[in-house]
């Protein structure tokens, strides 16, 4: 892909990355709705979006998926002593960020509700329906291991990049590769 080298990320990589960054911190601040059931300004601006941004989020991964995959070969290399570890944990994310958004939407349909993403109907309501609802009651539990992931993989990041001092956050964050 244009831009992507041994020195770093392409741009559409990085772009995809840090939009994903974005929209899962926005996604986290669910969690909130635990503190007076969202009754607070957070809960009523930010979190209302929950399911068009997850839907959106579902998209986007599917289409990053795609985009790392076909360009797996170009991709700048991992370093051979924990490369199984670190693809594991990449893996990892790239999966949740598909999982995550389909259990939600099975949490919802499950329990009768309709899909509505940026006021579009994907889904309309309709009786509980069982399977849905006991496969979409993984989503809360889900969220909880994917943040400590998350939490660990970007504690991983600034290790690397503030106790190792290497390359790592900058080829996620360089804007063009070094000359
Ligand atoms: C918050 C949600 C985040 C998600 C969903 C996420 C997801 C991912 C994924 C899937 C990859 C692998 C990309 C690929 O191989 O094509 C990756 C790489 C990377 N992420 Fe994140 N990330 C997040 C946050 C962060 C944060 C906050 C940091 C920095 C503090 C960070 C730093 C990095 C770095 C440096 C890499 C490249 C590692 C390498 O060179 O192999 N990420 N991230
Ligand atoms: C990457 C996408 C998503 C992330 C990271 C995410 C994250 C979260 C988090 C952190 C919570 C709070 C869990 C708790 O307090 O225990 C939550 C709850 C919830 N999410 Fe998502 N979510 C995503 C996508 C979706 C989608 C697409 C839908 C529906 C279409 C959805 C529906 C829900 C529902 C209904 C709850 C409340 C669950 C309950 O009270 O049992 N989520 N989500």
């Amino acid at each position: 892909m244009a831009g992507q080298s041994i020195e770093g990320f392409g741009p559409v990589a990085k772009s995809l990355h840090w939009l994903a960054a974005l929209l899962v911190g926005w996604q986290m601040l669910k969690f909130g709705d635990r503190i007076d059931d969202g009754e607070h300004w957070v809960g009523q601006t930010l979190v209302s979006w929950h399911i068009s941004i997850g839907t959106l989020m579902l998209v986007l991964a599917v289409f990053w998926i795609l985009h790392a995959f076909a360009f797996r070969k170009e991709r700048p290399p991992y370093d051979a002593s924990n490369a199984l570890y670190v693809k594991a944990g990449h893996r990892l994310i790239f999966a949740a960020l598909v999982v995550l958004p389909l259990t939600g939407i099975l949490r919802m349909v499950g329990a009768g509700y309709p899909i509505e993403a940026f006021g579009i109907e994907l889904y309309p309501a309709g009786g509980e329906i069982d399977w849905a609802a006991s496969i979409g009651s993984v989503h809360s539990p889900l969220a909880w291991v994917f943040a400590a992931l998350i939490v660990g993989h970007a504690t991983m990041a600034l290790f690397h990049h503030f106790v190792l001092k290497d390359d790592t956050l900058a080829r996620m964050t360089r804007l063009r590769a070094r000359d």
